[in-house]
């Protein structure tokens, strides 16, 4: 049993990087205090779920999906915003799901996903230097001194919009949206025009005829009708991450209520810092991202630290190596935390490894580095034996130009069409269906095949 929850002031003690400078206390301890009166985001009981869906990816008879945008922001809270997500990670999830015949756990990187971390403190433009954008939870996107201001205040309505993106959320996913007798209506307002587009077609096609055939058998389950969704972003901001985490009733543990999951990142993973001290005290279900310098000996002092009881579920370790790195970085890191006998959930975040800026000034990523740092992954985890969990990806449901390459062939000169990202560039639908053919396509024709409840059902006797 660990020791109780530390308090945000030592939190602070131990340093805690990447955090706003607030002008006012006062004012950050009266929007802190209005928080904690606020009920919880979601139950601890649906936090234990998932770690049960977690244990089952890592013991590699289920794969993880996790994606959303890089950073919300509360003007994108709508209706219409949410759903188109929600429906490019149903269908990528369909994809894999029926063309590999895996159970695919979904994970949103939504509903709080609003803090980011940065590489600079300050941006300049010019003669002008004002404070960085760190994501709405902090200040404004604009570039004047009263946008960049960080204000306590966003912190109540980062609340407001997760709140609000998770109740429509849950209503979507139990209330008829994701039933499977739907997945024409997903496709029906974007364009037809692409590959990607016919081969989903198909694939939809065939699903349909096969859920006709269950039903003409007699079968009608639930599961048809609606899906198991879970949030998730990267715990980055102590006192709203603090003041959401609650002693459940039930079983007198922390949890952070903030988000189903939560994840520590890279430039916040120091050992002995805030964000790993208090990650380390939650019963949530906890992922850290990984990148390219971390040693074996680093990740191995990490996972013990997160996860000392060796807790089926508990951890996802999310590498993001960079595709020309992967396939030297990763086996010392796989090797490193296998040999502590955990069995971790490997997920491949292929987007943060592969940004780079284009001569006119766009953030980008190229979909063929992307897929190649898939394959990397998928290739380092057959050579080790090593189940290859999941992925965890950028993007969003419109159709937005921002990262270049990919069935559309998007090229530098379209980036300026709809570049909308308000931080790091995401893949757009026609992108995000591409990959996750790309990632069926390893999943089947792999050599580490691992059985999954499916496999089972059909060897059983019979
Ligand atoms: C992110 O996920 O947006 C991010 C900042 O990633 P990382 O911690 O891997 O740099
Ligand atoms: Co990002």
């Amino acid at each position: 049993m660990l020791e109780a929850i530390p308090s945000l002031a030592e939190l602070h003690r131990l340093g805690a990087a990447q955090q706003p400078v607030y002008a006012d206390d006062a004012e950050v301890a009266r929007v802190q205090a209005a928080l904690r009166r606020r009920p919880p985001l979601v139950f601890a009981g649906e936090c234990d779920e998932l770690r049960g869906k977690i244990a089952e990816v890592a013991a590699g008879r289920s794969f993880l999906l996790q994606g959303g945008d890089c950073a919300e922001t509360f003007d994108s809270v709508t209706a219409a915003n949410i759903r188109n997500k929600l429906r490019v990670l149903l269908s990528m999830a369909v994809v894999l799901t029926y063309a590999a015949q895996v159970p695919v756990l979904k994970v949103g990187r939504i509903a709080g996903q609003y803090a980011k971390p940065r590489s600079r403190d300050t941006e300049t433009r010019g003669d002008v230097t004002l404070p960085a954008y760190r994501g709405d939870a902090v200040n404004a996107l604009a570039f004047d001194a009263a946008s960049r201001r960080p204000d306590p205040d966003r912190l109540l309505e980062v609340y407001n919009h997760s709140a609000a993106t998770l109740n429509l959320l849950r209503a979507f996913v139990k209330g008829g949206y994701a039933d499977l007798r739907a997945m024409h209506g997903w496709n029906a307002d974007f364009v037809h025009n692409s590959n990607v587009e016919a081969r989903y077609e198909e694939l939809v096609d065939e699903i349909s005829r096969a859920l006709a055939f269950m039903v003409a058998c007699g079968v009608d389950n639930e599961s048809f009708r609606t899906v198991d969704f879970y949030s998730s972003h990267e715990a980055l901001l102590l006192e709203y991450e603090h003041a959401l985490t609650r002693i459940d009733s039930r079983t007198a543990t922390p949890y952070n209520t903030s988000a189903h999951l939560i994840w520590v990142g890279e430039r916040t993973r120091q050992l002995g810092g805030a964000h790993v001290e208090l990650l380390r005290h939650v019963r949530n279900p906890i992922g850290v991202k990984l990148g390219p310098t971390v040693t074996g000996d680093e990740a191995g002092a990490l996972v013990d630290r997160l996860d000392p009881d060796h807790e089926p579920g508990r951890l996802t370790v999310i590498t993001r190596m960079g595709a020309d790195r992967i396939r030297d970085a990763l086996p010392p890191i796989v090797e490193a935390v296998e040999s502590t006998g955990r069995k971790v959930a490997w997920v491949c975040d292929p987007m943060h490894g592969n940004t780079f800026e284009t001569a006119t000034g766009y953030k980008t990523r190229a979909f063929s580095q992307v897929a190649e740092e898939l394959n990397g992954f998928f290739d380092v985890h057959e050579a080790l034996g090593t189940w290859p969990g999941g992925v965890h990806v950028e993007l969003t449901g419109d159709d937005v130009t921002e990262c270049v390459g990919g069935v559309d062939e998007l090229a530098e000169a379209d980036l300026a069409n709809r570049y909308e990202t308000a931080c790091d560039p995401r893949l757009n639908r026609n992108q995000s269906l591409e990959l996750a053919f790309l990632i069926a396509d390893r999943l089947t024709s792999g050599r580490i095949r691992r059985v999954n409840p499916v496999q089972e059902f059909l060897a059983e006797d019979f």
